[in-house]
């Protein structure tokens, strides 16, 4: 292969329910990457320190309401204040992992069930952010979540808001490419296995498939 420097670094996406395990799994295979020799950065959205970030903060917390088209955006714009960022780190050979993305974006907010706001009105400001290499879906039951403790005390932490968003992440991950669906009901070892030989295949493969690609 080319060597490392002139070798861009990989976007890769984790993303799943609540409870799934996205955190650990993030931090175990940054572990794995860096083992490997890669630049790795960790990163996650919402980034709650901007102050975007603040504000999407304060209405998860419940502190401030929100229009939902309007929290949208803003999740959305929290995503665009980052994008360059992410940009000049995988052109200079870092590996970025993203704790949540636009698909996040689009499931929790067509998930609210508010008429005028549906997956496809959601997707639109998402178009031309960084494109994943690799998309990863922690699945996890609704009974396995229950037992890893419940809902937390945060906005969409509930049954009803979890159900549908479970529904909807599968409908846009069904006909998506550059996804690996996982079954994050395993151990955490099983779990990080098949992510570490996912994400090996995809960094096999980035060598000649040139730059970043966009959203569309
Ligand atoms: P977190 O628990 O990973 O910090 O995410 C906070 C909540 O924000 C979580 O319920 C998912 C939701 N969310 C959105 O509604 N839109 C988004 O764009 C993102 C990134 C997260
Ligand atoms: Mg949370």
């Amino acid at each position: 292969g080319l060597p490392a420097q002139t070798r861009r670094g990989a976007l890769i996406v984790v993303e799943g329910l609540d409870r799934a395990g996205k955190s650990s799994q993030c931090e175990m295979l940054r572990g794995f990457l860096s083992e490997q020799g890669h630049v790795v950065k960790y990163i996650r959205f919402p980034d709650r320190t901007t102050p975007i970030g603040k504000l999407i903060d304060s209405y998860l917390r419940g502190s401030s309401h929100q229009d939902d088209h309007s929290i949208h955006l803003l999740f959305s714009a929290n995503r665009w204040e980052i994008a360059k960022g992410i940009e000049e780190d995988i052109a200079s050979g870092t590996t970025v992992i993203v704790d949540r993305y636009s698909y996040s974006g689009v499931v929790y907010s067509a998930a609210k069930a508010n008429p005028t706001l549906s997956l496809d009105w959601a997707w639109q400001p998402e178009i031309g952010l960084p494109r994943p290499d690799i998309c990863l879906f922690l699945g996890i039951s609704p009974e396995e979540a229950a037992k890893r403790g419940g809902f937390g005390a945060e906005r969409y932490e509930n049954e009803a808001m979890q159900t549908r968003v479970r529904q909807l992440f599968q409908t846009i991950f069904e006909k998506m490419q550059d996804v690996a669906i996982i079954d994050a009901g395993k151990s955490m070892d099983e779990v990080s296995k098949e992510i570490q030989s996912a994400v090996t295949g995809c960094i096999a493969r980035l060598d000649t498939c040139g730059a970043l690609r966009k959203l569309e």
